[in-house]
């Protein structure tokens, strides 16, 4: 039975729904021949980790009770007394998780899953890869730092694995990764890459004011608390950063045109948000009707895309023919079109939910699954 050692950062909605996955796929990996191990979880104040790494895991009574702590809202640290445990604070976990990778690394091999959606993993990450260990990541921030913190961590190209960055559990980054070993060489991407985004550009096509269709999205959960956060287009620009550094880009964030659907004026640190809610979006109704209706008398849509094509890497607002996949979608739905020399007339196309705890962390875990060549 090959085992995998397993620390996981981050117990948000995804890293919760990573735990409940492993355990009820017990008996399926158990079939494949294949254990995972948890050996410590972390969020953002502190660490918990079993007693003895090389023969003890934190076991599935353990998660579970993880699990129920954080959905209440309550820290690790009530965990002290449950089972055999030791508990670190924040100051002292990431040396903590280090040094568990250095012992591991040499020996078992230790998977590193980050679920958080901090940007301060990036240092232990990058430590762990120089330890000979593996990294999972749904977490897009530290592949969208510097160019020099991404070479380090794709330095060993085997050893990461990140679907879930962008697309959620669909195929995404597989497909590229199979296209270009292939010598395929891709020439354009375009792709609706938001859920929320997608939804919102849908709902305006039918008329609907922007500002009702925003709040109408909010209220079904789409957005984030703070809608700015998904109409500033930064996530989606994250993703397209991802998508060009795959085809060999050099670039950084801040080279990336991004087109923010709310002005300057209406920013969080100008206004609060429920003065951008009530007052700020209904400004923005007429600006967007009339590009819906100039781009519907061209026989067009108007969808929210990232384009990456030679040296062009754009997100915002583009005008695209009705009759294309991404002409097509409706609602919250991902759409990535790929255009390479296989794929040149008809592009190769993935869709599917590009977003949710559970598809997000079904990619994670097939990632994690998708190593276990290097664990013996
Ligand atoms: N949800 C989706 O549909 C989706 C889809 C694709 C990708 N993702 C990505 O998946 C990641 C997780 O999403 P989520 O919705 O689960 O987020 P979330 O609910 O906000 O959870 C984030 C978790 O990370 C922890 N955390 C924060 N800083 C940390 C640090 N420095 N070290 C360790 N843990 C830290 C938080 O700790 P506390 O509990 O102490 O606050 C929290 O448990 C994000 O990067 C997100 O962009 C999500
Ligand atoms: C994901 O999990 C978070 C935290 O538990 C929850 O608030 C959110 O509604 C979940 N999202 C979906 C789409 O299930």
């Amino acid at each position: 039975m090959k085992s995998i050692p397993l620390i996981l950062m981050g117990c948000g909605g995804v890293g919760r729904q990573l735990l409940q996955h492993i355990v009820s796929c017990r008996s399926l990996h158990a079939k494949q021949g294949v254990r995972l191990r948890l050996v410590g979880v972390c969020d953002s104040k502190s660490l918990v980790v079993a007693s003895d790494v090389f023969t003890m895991d934190l076991d599935d009574a353990f998660l579970a009770e993880v699990c129920r702590v954080k959905l209440n809202g309550s820290s690790l640290l009530t965990l002290s007394n449950f089972g055999q445990c030791e508990v670190f604070s924040n100051t002292e976990s990431m040396e903590k998780v280090t040094e568990i990778a250095a012992r591991l690394g040499k020996s078992t091999g230790l998977a590193l899953v980050d679920c958080s959606a901090s940007s301060e993993t990036t240092g232990v990450i990058r430590k762990v890869i120089d330890l000979g260990c593996c990294v999972v990541l749904a977490n897009k921030k530290p592949l969208t730092s510097s160019m020099e913190d991404y070479d380090k961590l794709v330095s060993h190209p085997r050893r990461i694995r990140h679907e879930s960055t962008v697309g959620a559990g669909l195929p995404v980054i597989a497909s590229l990764n199979r296209m270009l070993s292939s010598g395929d060489p891709i020439h354009r991407l375009i792709g609706s890459l938001s859920g929320t985004l997608g939804y919102v550009m849908s709902e305006v096509e039918d008329g609907k004011p922007f500002s009702q269709v925003v709040k109408a999205a909010k209220a079904l959960g789409y957005t984030e608390p703070d809608p700015r956060d998904d109409l500033s287009g930064m996530d989606v620009a994250r993703k397209a950063l991802i998508l060009s550094r795959l085809l060999g880009r050099r670039i950084n964030l801040d080279r990336i045109n991004i087109e923010s659907l709310y002005p300057k004026e209406m920013a969080p640190n100008v206004i609060p948000v429920e003065d951008f809610l009530l007052n700020g979006l209904p400004l923005l109704d007429k600006g967007i009707q009339e590009r819906v209706q100039k781009a519907s008398s061209n026989g067009n849509v108007l969808r929210y895309v990232c384009v990456i094509e030679e040296s062009r890497c754009e997100v915002g607002i583009q005008e695209l023919p009705k009759n294309s996949a991404l002409g097509r979608l409706r609602g919250s739905d991902n759409v990535l079109e790929i255009y390479s020399r296989c794929y040149s007339e008809q592009p190769l196309v993935i869709q599917g939910a590009g977003a949710g705890n559970d598809t997000t962390a079904a990619g994670v875990l097939a990632d994690i699954i998708d190593i276990q060549d290097l664990f013996s």
